[in-house]
């Protein structure tokens, strides 16, 4: 899929148009930049040429539209070695390896690779995928001084939440680490154009540890939200009561609830982080511990749900059960199923009840049958249903109605409402109760 003009004529390359290029992509188009997007996915690559996205994001989908039929924005799955535009931003995904921690940096080697033909003494590249600690100088240069000898690379961090890209890419503040003072004050001066604080800070290494310490500090609260639940439920308390309690008022760090903690982010950046440590012989331990309690949450609640169905006297071989809320996260809503903890409860699930069926107010139902659910309404998948888990907090169940859902529920039956977001009369299991 060839681009009509030279690449050097667009303002900006954005290399790997998954979430974080495409939402890039999208606000440097809505300054006015024109942007050349390198995707190796053809399907992907064909239909964001034509506009069409496969993400739920606000804002997004209308501007790549718009300015896929102006030109401004055009895609190609072959970079070849023409000369690229000034700007390159590196967006490719830094995934853990399937069932093990080890970062996989095979993305990111291979976009560099490609790149490093197109790019001269006056290319900035920035990397923008979150990486170990030592990436961009361990891994893109290496590759990239083998072309020319003083490249510009600066390390540019994605810190915006699903849900709210757009108008974070354009309103938080943006952590700037260059190899070289003329890459830090280029990189800069590129995003100071998107938003109006730059943070510039000494290095790569630097502004590689901001994204990951950021990570791991949300992942970090979200466990101790869930230590306390799990604390409660043996004492016979109630978690979120005490959590309101120390709240409120009280002029300290405030206490997370608990819940789930998903996303492909969250749930893979402890480990980038333990790596980078992980050759100076340091793991670091609360990050650990809170990676490790909060992959155990989707299991405890699997426990809990089978453990109430034995006490009402069915054998879980014999119950159906309904799971709402496969996107791994409700607010702001999401139709992304990375990292959500369907993923371990599921597996953990199956084999255990006779069938699950399954509903998001998001994910559409042919993403949820692929993971080999039935998906129902809401009024279906309640119907005769022995246990109904939800488990994100999307803002549609506070428009249901809640207590004729549970009537249509067999008899005995249960309701695990993990988020609390069913009116408090609806006798259900909540996590941090006993
Ligand atoms: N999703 C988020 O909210 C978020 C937020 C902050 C940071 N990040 C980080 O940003 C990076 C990208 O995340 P994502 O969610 O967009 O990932 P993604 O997997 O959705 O997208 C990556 C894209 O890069 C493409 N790609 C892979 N190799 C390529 C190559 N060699 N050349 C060109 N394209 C290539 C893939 O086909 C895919 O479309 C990751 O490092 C992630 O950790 C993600």
């Amino acid at each position: 899929m060839p681009s009509t003009k030279p690449y050097e004529d667009y303002d900006v390359c954005v290399v790997g148009l998954g979430y974080v290029g495409v939402t890039l992509a999208a606000a440097l188009l809505s300054t006015g930049r024109s942007v050349l997007g390198y995707e190796i996915n053809p399907k992907a690559a064909d239909e964001l040429a034509r506009g069409v996205l496969d993400l739920a994001e606000p804002g997004v989908e209308e501007q790549i539209k718009a300015k896929a039929a102006s030109g401004a924005f055009a895609v190609t799955t072959d970079i070849g070695e023409r000369k690229l535009p000034p700007v390159v931003v590196i967006c490719v995904g830094t995934p853990i390896e399937a069932g093990g921690t080890t970062p996989d940096l095979s993305h990111l080697r291979a976009a560099t690779e490609a790149l490093a033909p197109g790019i001269d003494e006056t290319t900035l590249v920035i990397v923008r995928s979150t990486v170990p600690v030592g990436t961009s100088r361990g891994l893109v240069l290496p590759i990239l001084d083998r072309r020319i000898p003083e490249p510009l690379i600066a390390y540019c961090p994605e810190r915006t939440i699903q849900g709210q890209a757009l108008a974070e890419l354009l309103s938080l503040p943006q952590i700037v680490g260059g190899l070289s003072d003329e890459a830090g004050k280029r990189a800069g001066e590129f995003f100071g154009t998107l938003t109006e604080q730059v943070v510039p800070v000494a290095s790569l290494e630097s502004a590689e540890l901001v994204k990951l310490v950021c990570n791991c500090h949300t992942d970090l609260i979200y466990g101790f939200g869930n230590e306390v639940a799990l604390i409660t439920e043996k004492l016979g308390l109630d978690a979120r009561e005490v959590i309101d309690a120390a709240n409120l008022g009280y002029p300290r760090p405030t206490l997370h609830k608990p819940g789930f903690v998903g996303g492909s982010c969250l749930t893979k950046d402890p480990y980038l982080l333990a790596h980078s440590v992980a050759a100076y012989d340091h793991t670091p331990q609360v990050i650990t511990a809170a990676r490790a309690l909060n992959e155990s949450m989707p299991r405890r609640v699997g426990e809990r749900v089978l453990g109430a169905l034995w006490e009402q006297g069915r054998d879980p071989a014999e119950a159906r059960i309904l799971i709402s809320g496969f996107a791994y996260k409700g607010r702001p809503e999401t139709d992304d199923l990375r990292g959500a903890p369907y993923e371990r409860l599921l597996p953990f699930l199956k084999g255990r009840v006779k069938e699950i069926v399954g509903h998001d107010f998001v994910v559409p139902d042919a993403r949820i049958e692929a993971l080999g659910v039935r998906a129902v309404d809401l009024t279906e998948g309640f119907t005769g249903v022995h246990a109904a888990v939800l488990l994100n907090d999307h803002p549609g169940y506070g428009d249901i109605d809640a207590a004729g859902l549970v009537a249509r529920m067999a008899d005995p039956a249960l309701v695990y409402d993990t988020w609390r977001v069913l009116p408090p009369s609806t006798k259900a299991m909540r996590l941090g109760r006993a």
